[in-house]
């Protein structure tokens, strides 16, 4: 059996070797670096994916979560809810505008924000505080994406925006509406490791909104107005190089491929997985992208130890939910505040999950699990 790894890029990348080649000796012999005709040629391809009018990409799945938000005019004393069970970019970039991230606990089924805490922190915060309730941002963690159709009924009670945080869940689908297209913009990631990659860093947004297009694509290149050097707001470089387009319309033809075998792994591992493990459930309707799959197990130190001992490589996302986090103690949170991210955070780990994973390791992964809970004791 080979060994067993959390991403296998050379078995992908030798799939797509020769078209991969080609296109980025394309790039090379055309010399447009920056804004080449790779990355209008990506965009349509993910706007028509998608079903949106505008897919607009960006620099990485951070810049792609600024862009929306600068697009929204977001400033200080404005409060945006989020989950604090994620990773920091999707709080951070509320941080960097002045804005103030609101925290709402998750749902220990999806590990998704709750809808009825959102209501609640809304209405507590309308109630009680000087922000201003701007919009949610929603994020689709592990690639499952999150119930926005409770979400967008709560934002609409509420006149809020809503962005989904998609880094982890391009791919996957909502009532057969493809992630992309579930909340009024989507922020993506292109990170190596995420379902979609590159291979640097690249993110993309997508809006039905012209107007807001047009801001994404103004920001995303210094605030540029009719030219470059007409500048109407400010903005950021941050725009996709356009090597990393070239990389992505190469992987493309095979994405829906290896969501398929994503799926079919996690399946397994649902099926084979002992019952002292709580593994992750899936709505009904809805197709996780399965960037992650996360289990919850009391003793996770012992079972991470005992899967290491037996070749599985294991990853802890997150380790302390930001509520928790010193970058955010002017908040002023106690341990207790988000029980459920905190439950989450101490007895989360994730299994390898990628494509190129064969029955063998799914097998051996599954039984080593099996054994490292028989011989810790792990409950759940
Ligand atoms: C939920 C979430 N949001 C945002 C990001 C930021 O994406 P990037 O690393 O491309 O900036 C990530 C990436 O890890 C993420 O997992």
């Amino acid at each position: 059996m080979k060994p067993i790894s959390l991403l296998d890029l050379a078995a992908q990348r030798e799939r797509i070797e020769t078209d991969l080649e080609n296109r980025l000796a394309a790039v090379m012999a055309h010399h447009r670096y920056i804004l080449g005709p790779e990355v209008g040629e990506l965009e349509k391809v993910l706007a028509e994916k998608t079903g949106m009018r505008h897919a607009v990409t960006c620099s990485s799945g951070t810049d792609a979560l600024l862009l929306a938000l600068m697009a929204k005019n977001v400033g200080p004393g404005d409060a945006i809810f989020t989950t604090p069970f994620t990773f920091v970019a999707t709080a951070e970039v509320i941080e960097l505008l002045g804005a103030t991230p609101v925290f709402v606990d998750i749902e220990i089924d999806s590990f998704n924000i709750s809808a009825d805490a959102l209501s609640a922190q809304i209405n507590r915060i309308e109630a009680e505080s000087e922000l201003k309730p701007r919009g949610i941002i929603a994020v689709d963690l592990f690639g499952l994406p999150a119930d926005y159709q409770s979400i967008n009924l709560v934002a609409d009670a509420h006149d809020l925006f809503v962005i989904a945080d998609a880094a982890q869940s391009f791919g996957g689908r909502l009532d057969n509406s493809p992630v992309g297209g579930l909340a009024e913009i989507s922020a993506t990631s292109f990170f190596p490791a995420k379902p979609l990659g590159c291979y640097g860093d690249g993110g993309a947004v997508f809006t039905d909104d012209d107007e807001v297009a047009s801001a994404f694509t103004s920001i995303r290149m210094h605030g540029k107005g009719t030219d470059k050097y007409d500048n109407i707001r400010h903005g950021l470089n941050a725009r996709l190089d356009t090597l990393q387009a070239a990389v992505l319309l190469a992987k493309l033809p095979i994405f829906e491929d290896e969501i398929a075998a994503r799926n079919r792994i996690a399946e397994d591992y649902s099926k084979g997985l002992p019952d002292v493990v709580k593994t992750p459930s899936v709505p009904a309707k809805t197709t996780s992208a399965w960037a992650q799959y996360s289990i919850l197990v009391d003793n996770r130190d012992s079972v991470i130890d005992s899967l290491t001992e037996a070749g599985v490589p294991t990853a802890i996302y997150y380790p302390k939910p930001l509520h928790l986090q010193t970058a955010y103690a002017s908040h002023k949170h106690q341990p207790g505040d988000f029980p459920v991210s905190e439950e989450a955070s101490q007895k989360i780990m994730s299994l390898p999950i990628h494509p190129y994973l064969d029955d063998d390791q799914v097998h051996f992964i599954i039984n080593a699990v099996i054994d490292a809970c028989s011989q810790t004791g792990a409950v759940c």
